[in-house]
């Protein structure tokens, strides 16, 4: 593996700080130096990123790959792929494939895969309960073993308030995080939009945004009673933010992400019926944005997650109602929230922290930094490349995304993981 030298981008690592101009020396799989005016090695390989930011690879903690079971939507290869175009430099899978990842077989399964894939890192995701049924815990023991970095039953939240307690303290035992899709399901029964103005203006059944705080504020008090370590999954609303807040307030082990749609899209943009804009949690209102936007940028809010979730037109190409919930995420979601930094929401070291060195830190995964000694995970961005979203140009293998002719500024231009170029943009390396 040659060594690469990344000269002159802007180097901004917030996990140490770190904001300035500077040269990135990778060498064996690892960040080697960071400091201006490091001279290049024979046969290094010289990138200039003048006007460029690098800085720790992008991580995603939550997608949905669809193998094994749905290939037809996405694998590990197209999957990994557009992770790569997007900037990741790893991602979370989530374990609601077919058959769910409850058992060591599915999680080996998917690191096997990945390694033949051979583009960004796979941390599998297990499953709380044995087939995510909400009724017996899965082995928990033995997908972490098998390589599975937290628990979740994602897709559905787990509603029985013992089987959460037990899941919790088994989770605990191990330091394994709980990630929990918080949704009431007798509260949401059948509603694919967010229950207010909108919704009734164009006649979907609503469901409230209090489904999702109710849950979030039973496994506060389940956190509090068990110690363990917490996490909200796409976390969409002003009182789950609320909620959130208060309990860091009160020092418990949680921690919460928010995906790039429900930051950058309100319940209006299901006016037209997109069902691409049909995801769940839907989206919200104007006000909930606000509440998300806010948090992400005080920290409350710990993290950006895609949600990247993959669906066919088998499954969209059909009424609202009847849709399946989901978009893909991996591709825009840097783009969308370099959205933020131009509005001023975050500055540029906030969206790094958020999107790389806070992912890290709650699964405790390598990479989230360019220390020295870390591993060579990077991603190098034009913040201001101009393209606009085409839908039938992007890696993953579905086109469920609201996005299409969105004018977007900024984009990975170059991701390496372990000293490796997975994704470079032409017009960097031509
Ligand atoms: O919109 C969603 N799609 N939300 C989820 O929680 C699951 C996901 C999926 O798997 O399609």
């Amino acid at each position: 593996m040659a060594d690469i030298l990344l000269r002159g981008g802007r180097v901004i690592d917030p996990a140490r700080n770190f904001d300035a101009s500077a040269d990135v020396l990778l060498q064996g799989g690892k960040v080697a130096r960071v400091e201006p005016g490091i001279a290049a090695s024979a046969g290094a390989r010289v990138i200039e990123a003048k006007g460029l930011w690098v800085v720790p690879g992008l991580i995603d903690m939550h997608t949905h790959l669809r193998e094994p079971g749905q290939e037809y939507k996405e694998n590990i290869e197209t999957g990994t792929a557009a992770a790569a175009a997007g900037g990741f430099t790893a991602v979370c899978a989530m374990p609601n494939t077919l058959p769910p990842n409850d058992n060591r077989a599915v999680t080996e399964l998917m690191v096997c895969r990945a390694r033949e894939a051979g583009i960004v890192r796979v941390y599998p995701i297990g499953c709380i309960t044995q087939g995510q049924k909400g009724e017996n815990l899965a082995e928990m023991g033995e997908l972490q073993e098998a390589g599975c970095v937290a628990v979740s039953d994602d897709g559905k939240c787990v509603m029985n308030s013992e089987v959460m307690r037990r899941a919790l303290e088994y989770a605990r035992g191990l330091g394994l995080p709980v990630i929990q899709h918080a949704e009431d399901t007798n509260l949401t029964a059948g509603g694919p939009a967010h229950e207010g103005a909108a919704s009734t203006r164009i006649g979907l059944r609503g469901q409230p945004a209090a489904a999702e705080s109710v849950m979030v504020a039973r496994d506060l008090e389940l956190v509090a009673l068990t110690g363990a370590r917490y996490h909200v999954a796409h976390a969409s609303c002003a009182e789950t933010v609320r909620l959130v807040r208060e309990a860091k307030r009160r020092g418990l082990p949680v921690t919460a992400e928010v995906t790039p749609h429900h930051l950058t899209l309100t319940d209006e943009a299901c006016a037209g019926y997109d069902t691409s804009t049909r995801v769940n949690p839907p989206l919200r209102s104007a006000e909930d944005v606000a509440a998300v936007r806010a948090a992400l940028a005080d920290g409350t809010l710990d993290a950006v997650a895609t949600d990247h979730a993959p669906h066919s037109p088998v499954e969209k190409d059909v009424e609202f109602e009847q849709a399946a919930s989901g978009m893909i995420g991996l591709e825009t979601a840097l783009a969308l929230c370099l959205e933020l930094v131009d509005a001023k929401i975050l500055t540029p070291a906030v969206l790094v922290a958020r999107m790389s060195a806070a992912p890290a830190k709650i699964l405790g995964l390598p990479g989230g930094t360019l220390a020295p000694g870390a591993a060579a995970d990077v991603t190098v961005i034009d913040p201001r490349a101009a393209w606009t979203c085409d839908p039938s140009r992007l890696r993953s293998r579905s086109r469920n995304t609201p996005f299409g002719g969105r004018a977007m500024h900024g984009r990975a231009m170059l991701t390496i993981v372990a000293g490796n170029l997975v994704f470079a943009e032409e017009k960097l390396i031509g």
